[in-house]
């Protein structure tokens, strides 16, 4: 497995330009209606070359450039902008990059004009130029325009020949402060993207050749070099000791063993008053269905419904780097869900580790139950806050597409620090509820519950309610990634397949808790 990175650096003070720089100009959205506008306090020239402050409206217009996020137009032939003239004839090219209206900081438009910055270089070296005078949070913006290129420039090419393999490998920052906050920017944007690389990695493996005890090892490999960060992985016998009933019922379909996950991350000079936050990824490494099998189309994208697994332990993997001040354990219970021989049938009745009986009516309603007995484990260890992330119904892609998670929780405060976390992130997610009126349809006649409720109704809310049983007073919070983990076309900074969607949210939040954080409204 390789961790795709672009190689990210300051420019140096003598740049020198060749034909294969591609020097982008960040622009704003006119606000009068009148021609897009250089970021204000860019540097008056790049390698020897002016920037120019302003496009001629009417050429911009013809172009259909306005320098919304994520368009780009070619300088070169521009009127009224002598300066990157020069880069069009046989020295590199200038690039007007959109970054939208206004000045004030939103790290999304940094993410996704970098991303066009890159998606526009071919193999050459984009140079993103920025504020030189001291901009207010350089460091966000440098961090953004960081994950915005790298992630752009993300390949999953290891099961390609080598000579097939193209694109960007260098990316320079040109301006900036040029001191402390651009480079702890830089930094900030390389360990997050590298995390979100990470995942993508994951999710992009072939399912024949990332088992569970393959993403065990490999996640095992990847956090040993981490420091404060611990690793465990529990085989079969030790899930079956632990009472993982559920767990083990999934996995007794398919010819590969399962795995459960366990990592953890302890800040320097924790103490008593140290947030403590748990995380759950649904670790399914290839989602046949089943016994209630699914159809050939439905599960040729089922290698992604380990998502959330790769998404809690991508962030772990950023704790140490990011020197997160809160204790992380994060929990990803792994098994494939197959129709062998000793598969669990429709029909059965699974025992989950907090004691739960649950009949299980489609085997394809699989993620939930493996997150009963995560999300009990999770419970038992009684940390202030547990979230967990997983690829769980098909009906959080109808409610919401591709682009915007679910979330559902139970505390407003966590609630609202995720959605915050989220905006921040760019990663968007949108809260449906846990109505009570709801309960009922996971009724069973023989046990505890049953795993499905009536088809075609409130179908991820009433998943999100089974799982709720698991987390007893625990303030929790779920993420149905299930549209978001996946893409199903290149476009800004995600690249076709998995996105590693969650990391970023996951960090962000954890970033924000200070050791006296309150992360519940029960205080
Ligand atoms: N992994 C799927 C959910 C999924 C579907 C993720 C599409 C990404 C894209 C999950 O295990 C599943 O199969 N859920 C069923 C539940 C149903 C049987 C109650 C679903 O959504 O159809
Ligand atoms: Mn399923
Ligand atoms: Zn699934």
């Amino acid at each position: 497995m390789t961790v795709s990175t672009l190689s990210v650096a300051a420019a140096p003070r003598d740049l020198a330009l060749s034909d294969f720089t591609v020097v982008g100009v960040p622009m704003m959205e006119a606000s009068d209606a009148g021609a897009p506008e250089a970021v204000p306090g860019l540097p008056g020239h790049v390698g020897g070359i002016a920037v120019p402050e302003r496009l001629d409206p009417e050429w911009a217009k013809g172009r259909g450039f306005s320098a919304r996020p994520g368009e780009t137009v070619v300088l070169a032939a521009a009127p009224g902008s002598p300066t990157l003239i020069g880069l069009g004839m046989g020295k590199g090219e200038g690039l007007g990059v959109g970054v939208g209206g206004t000045a004030e900081l939103d790290r999304e438009r940094w993410r996704r004009g970098a991303a066009a910055l890159v998606r526009s270089s071919g193999n050459g070296v984009p140079v993103m130029v920025l504020p030189a005078r001291r901009l207010e949070r350089a460091a966000e913006v440098a961090s953004a325009v960081v994950e915005g290129a790298t992630l752009a420039a993300y390949r999953f090419d290891p099961y390609r020949k080598p000579d097939e393999r193209t694109g960007v490998e260098r990316f320079l920052i040109a301006g900036g402060d040029g001191g402390e906050e651009l480079a702890a920017g830089i930094r900030y944007g390389r360990e997050v993207a590298a995390a979100v690389c990470f995942a993508r990695d994951l999710v992009n493996t072939p399912p024949g050749d990332l088992t569970p005890a393959r993403l065990a090892e490999t996640v095992a490999e990847a956090l040993s070099q981490c420091s404060r960060t611990r690793v465990e992985v529990w085989d079969e016998a030790r899930i079956a000791k632990e009472r993982l009933g559920a767990l083990l019922g999934v996995a007794r379909g398919s010819a590969e063993p399962p795995r459960l996950i366990w990592a953890s991350y302890e800040p320097q000079g924790g103490s008593l008053v140290t947030p403590h936050v748990a995380l759950v990824g649904k670790g399914i490494t290839f989602d046949s269905g089943g016994l209630s099998l699914k159809t050939a189309d439905g599960m040729t994208t089922m290698k992604t419904d380990m998502s959330g697994a790769a998404a809690v332990m991508a962030t772990i993997k950023a704790c140490a780097a990011l020197d997160i001040s809160a204790r992380v354990t994060a929990i990803a219970p792994a098994t494939e869900n197959m129709p062998g021989g000793r598969a669990i049938k429709p029909g059965d009745v699974l025992t989950a580790r907090n004691g739960s009986t649950i009949e299980v009516l489609n085997t394809d309603a699989e993620g939930r139950l493996i997150l009963a007995d995560a999300l009990s484990l999770a419970t038992e260890l009684q940390p202030d806050a547990i979230i967990d992330v997983a690829t769980l119904t098909g009906a959080a892609v109808v409610a919401l597409g591709r682009s915007i998670g679910a979330l559902f929780g139970t505390d407003d405060v966590l609630i609202r620090r995720l959605r915050d976390a989220a905006t921040r992130a760019g990663e968007p997610l949108w809260q449906l509820p846990l109505p009570e009126q709801y309960a009922d349809h996971i009724d069973s006649e023989i046990a505890d519950m049953k795993n499905v409720g009536k088809q075609g109704e409130a179908g991820s809310i009433v998943a999100a309610l089974l799982l709720a049983k698991f987390t007893g007073k625990i303030p929790w919070a779920h993420l149905d990634i299930a549209g978001p983990a996946r893409a199903t076309e290149t476009s800004g900074y995600l690249t076709k397949g998995g996105t590693g969607f969650g990391v970023r949210t996951l960090i962000e939040l954890l970033l924000d808790l200070q050791p006296t954080a309150t992360l519940s409204s029960r205080h």
